[in-house]
């Protein structure tokens, strides 16, 4: 899991310089699929459910599965890049949020606590400890900042397979849900809007937009429950997960 992690995550760092307006998504997705490939590993989006790309981008007021494509990235875009690969059979799957050119005040706001709120679940990670748990530490903390989090996709388990019970909600009350065991590996992938959380899909039965048109942010680690609390197999191997970071 760590190795399949390190791979995502390596990709998304050496995607980062690439991000720059005038540069289209179906390019950047591109550049992604020749990634994995050198690093010997496969997409696992690629094919799945009849998708055809190597990464899911997701521009400002798209919440998730943003298929690449001919649009061209502006100066002050934000946008989500979620990779998932299979390193000998286990899979990563992480995501995280860059801008083109400059980040505007009103969507760093939103980049910084949809962060906040991911490593703050996160933290809630432990055995014992319920999903519950998890989404209590991030709905509460999204809510006092008056941003919404989105309920109509979830975290899930992964391994071996892509998608695995349990769905991990990010929002919930403490003490509810399944308990956290030692060895149980999940995303964390909380989306975050400015505005309200619905959120609709468009005809292409990927691209999830929020009805609203707010914006709209997401990150994404993958994680494995420890004795003690819990290793986070997708961390930057440059320390750039946050884009103010580099
Ligand atoms: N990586 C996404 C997730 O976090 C799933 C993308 S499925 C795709 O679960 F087909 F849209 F790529
Ligand atoms: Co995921
Ligand atoms: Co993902």
């Amino acid at each position: 899991m760590l190795r399949a992690g390190q791979v995502a995550a390596g990709i998304l760092d050496a995607i980062a310089p690439h991000v720059q307006p005038g540069v289209t998504t179906g390019e950047l997705d591109r550049i992604i699929e020749e990634k994995v490939h050198q690093a010997g590993a496969k997409s696992a989006t690629i094919g799945y459910k009849g998708y055809q790309h190597a990464s899911c981008i997701s521009l400002n007021h798209v919440v998730c599965h943003g298929i690449p494509g001919d649009k061209k990235l502006k100066d002050g875009d934000i946008l989500n890049i979620d990779v998932t690969v299979i390193v000998d059979g286990w899979f990563g799957d992480t995501s995280r949020m860059y801008a083109a050119g400059a980040l505007p005040r009103k969507a760093a706001r939103l980049v910084d606590i949809t962060h906040d709120a991911l490593m703050l679940g996160i933290e809630a990670v432990k055995p014992g400890n319920t999903f519950g748990d998890i989404g209590h530490a991030i709905q509460t903390f999204v809510e006092g900042h008056r941003m919404s989090v989105v309920r109509d996709f979830c975290g899930h388990g992964l391994g071996r397979v892509f998608h695995a019970p349990p769905n991990v909600l990010h929002y919930g009350r403490p003490g509810t849900g399944p308990v956290l065991e030692e060895g149980m590996f999940f995303t964390i992938e909380p989306m975050v809007n400015l505005g309200r959380p619905e959120t609709k899909v468009l005809a292409d039965d990927w691209t999830a937009v929020t009805r609203d048109k707010s914006l709209s942010a997401q990150f994404e680690h993958s994680v494995g429950v420890t004795a003690t609390g819990c290793e986070i197999f997708t961390l930057s191997p440059a320390g750039r997960f946050h884009p103010t970071y580099g």
